[in-house]
């Protein structure tokens, strides 16, 4: 996992690394970010909670939609970053596999995240997404993730030797072990391949906090 301060020495230039989409780790960057939006269905007013919100590009397309948008983050560079873009937007400096202090102890419509759940080995992607979704999504709500993330190990293998020159080894999603993993815990998940190391990922309850059980097809 990376910490705080690598992402606070990122911050200057994280906005200018995310333009090279010409390879990994950023190719499909922008579209992946558009598609979190198309997949959430967002509408004017919906609360939206953006999880590791760094300099603010996903959360400034959920304002675009009129949301009420939220965002939380470790890393205070970041953070700056984001508040430069979206004065008015309510950023929260904490550490998302720790429960969410306030004001985010709430419920959201939507909870979003971009490219931060690859810092987590698929233990506490599974255990921060499982609470998340039973303490802080509204009835109906969904959590939507863009992210590195390939379909099959073999798929990930293929991409660090194409990519051998410029691969930094983290805990991407490998989505046939993963969303199995989600599964398991009750969490039903889709995903849409976005690039050839790019995925966004749907997620919602089988149980929903209301506990009823949405119907199925
Ligand atoms: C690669 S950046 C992505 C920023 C933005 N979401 C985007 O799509 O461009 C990852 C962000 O997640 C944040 N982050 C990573 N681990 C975190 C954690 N455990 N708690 C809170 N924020 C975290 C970093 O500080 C960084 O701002």
């Amino acid at each position: 996992m990376t910490t705080s301060q690598e992402f606070d020495d990122w911050s200057a230039t994280y906005d200018d690394d995310v333009q090279d989409e010409s390879g990994f780790p950023f190719m499909g960057y922008a579209n992946a970010l558009n598609q979190v939006v198309q997949h959430s269905g967002a509408q004017t007013s919906m609360s939206v909670l953006d999880l590791g919100v760094g300099s603010g590009n996903l959360a400034a397309r959920f304002v675009m939609q009129g949301c009420n948008v939220f965002g939380v983050d470790f890393s205070p560079e970041m953070i700056a970053q984001a508040s430069a873009k979206l004065p008015f937007l309510e950023i929260v400096q904490a550490d998302v596999t720790q429960p969410l202090p306030e004001p985010l102890n709430r419920y959201f419509d939507r909870i979003v995240s971009g490219y931060m759940f690859h810092e987590f080995p698929l233990e506490t992607k599974v255990a921060v997404l499982k609470r998340l979704a039973d303490e802080h999504l509204a009835p109906d709500g969904h959590i939507i993730i863009a992210d590195i993330a390939f379909e099959t190990q073999a798929d990930l293998d293929a991409a660090r030797l194409r990519w051998a020159d410029r691969w930094d080894e983290e805990d991407f999603w490998v989505i046939e072990r993963d969303l199995p993993a989600l599964q398991k815990v009750a969490l039903a998940a889709n995903w849409v391949r976005i690039s050839d190391c790019a995925g966004v990922m749907v997620i919602s309850p089988l149980i929903r906090s209301d506990g009823t059980i949405p119907l199925m097809g």
